[in-house]
């Protein structure tokens, strides 16, 4: 059931409603179901459909925008009707049609938004944008085992890291970021450095397997700044000037390298993990973003959280990196929270540039 108040839309907090969201903000396409039921339990993910654009920017070396628009025009509407079928709906069930309204490339965004909103409009039902960011920070909510509030999340993608104080949905204190490059944008980098293919982060951490992780002593930015903010982009001036030092890389000094470097991330990450858990007093840290899916960050925070008696949530891997999924769940849980309602404003404004404070400071 829905209460209509001028081009306001907000769901009954007793209804059950099918939710649609839709990610294109980069170089996945990714289109999801999610049900919110009657009873207020966590949403559930019923359907979900991914199309991933690495192999055709991999010739590039890094997101071509351009390519990436047309590609997401391309998949957009099939993965729409992969992830109906496999939810056995049909198009007129979805009650509310989210999509990521930033940040991301300008002309990516808007072919999410132009699809979720033309969907809307010839089906009468309204819309949702929803932050990229928040998506990432409420991912953990897709699996089984989803934390309970208040939680510290590091949120350590291509595009951003952060360190928040999650108090609910919709309740978000920045604690520190990054003031230059992000984590993820250190390990590409560094990656395209020792002549890895994009994108870096995951054929850095495989190649770091092998190599000795305290062969080359790279800066850890910040470490002993005294707050929670992170930088990274020395750390890729540093990488730069030890790779022009060594010259012709062995594939031992390579695979060094790439370990020393993602020794010095992790080390930084882990640490101001460590304090912002302090600061907040909350015993449980939930990490996401594309760079929660590396394994040894996994096992370094494991291991110091055990150490200090706090929780650690990892959404499953696939959750990790840019999905439709994220989308469509955080779009239910701040309608199912009542901190955000759909509307039948279908002129689509993006926002490529959005600092999730404007939605902390709007909830
Ligand atoms: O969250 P995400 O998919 O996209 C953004 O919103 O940015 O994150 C992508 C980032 C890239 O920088 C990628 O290299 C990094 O996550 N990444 C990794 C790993 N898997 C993805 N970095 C380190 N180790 C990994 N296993
Ligand atoms: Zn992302």
């Amino acid at each position: 059931m829905w209460i209509f108040a001028r081009r306001l839309i907000i769901p009954c907090m007793a209804s059950s409603f099918l939710v649609l969201g839709i990610e294109s903000s980069c170089d996945e396409t990714g289109v999801a179901l999610v049900r919110v039921s009657e009873d207020g339990g966590v949403p559930q993910l019923l359907a979900h459909a991914l199309h991933t654009q690495m192999a055709m920017h991999a010739a590039y070396g890094g997101v071509v925008p351009e390519l990436a628009s047309r590609d997401h025009i391309r998949h957009a509407l099939p993965l729409v009707r992969q992830a109906l079928a496999q939810a056995q709906q049909a198009l007129p069930s979805v009650d509310v049609v989210a999509f990521t309204r930033g940040p991301g490339l300008a002309g990516a965004l808007l072919v999410g938004a132009g699809v979720a909103c033309a969907l809307a409009a010839a089906l009468g039902r309204p819309v949702l944008g929803v932050h990229h960011l928040e998506g990432h920070l409420l991912s953990p909510f897709l699996s089984a085992d989803a934390p309970e509030f208040p939680f510290v999340a590091l949120l350590v993608s291509g595009g951003h890291t952060q360190l928040m104080r999650v108090g609910g949905v919709g309740n978000y204190e920045l604690l520190g970021e990054s003031i230059d490059d992000a984590a993820g944008e250190a390990f590409d980098k560094s990656a395209k450095l020792i002549g890895l293919p994009y994108p870096g982060g995951p054929h850095l951490a495989q190649l770091a397997e092998e190599g000795d992780a305290v062969a080359f002593n790279f800066p850890r930015p910040l470490l002993h700044s005294g707050n929670l903010d992170f930088s990274f982009a020395g750390l890729k001036t540093a990488v730069l000037t030890q790779v022009q030092r060594l010259g012709e890389l062995t594939e031992t000094q390579r695979a060094d390298v790439a370990a020393s470097v993602q020794e010095a991330i992790i080390e930084v990450l882990t640490r101001k993990s460590l304090a912002a858990l302090r600061h907040t007093g909350c015993k449980r840290l939930v990490v996401a973003g594309g760079v929660g899916a590396n394994r040894a960050l996994r096992e370094r925070l494991n291991a110091t959280c055990k150490a200090h008696g706090v929780r650690v949530h990892y959404p499953e891997l696939q959750w990790c990196t840019d999905n439709g999924a994220m989308i469509a769940m955080a779009a239910a849980l701040r309608l199912q929270a009542g901190v955000q309602k759909a509307t039948f404003d279908y002129s689509f404004e993006v926002r490529p540039r959005w600092p999730l404070q404007e939605i902390i400071e709007a909830t």
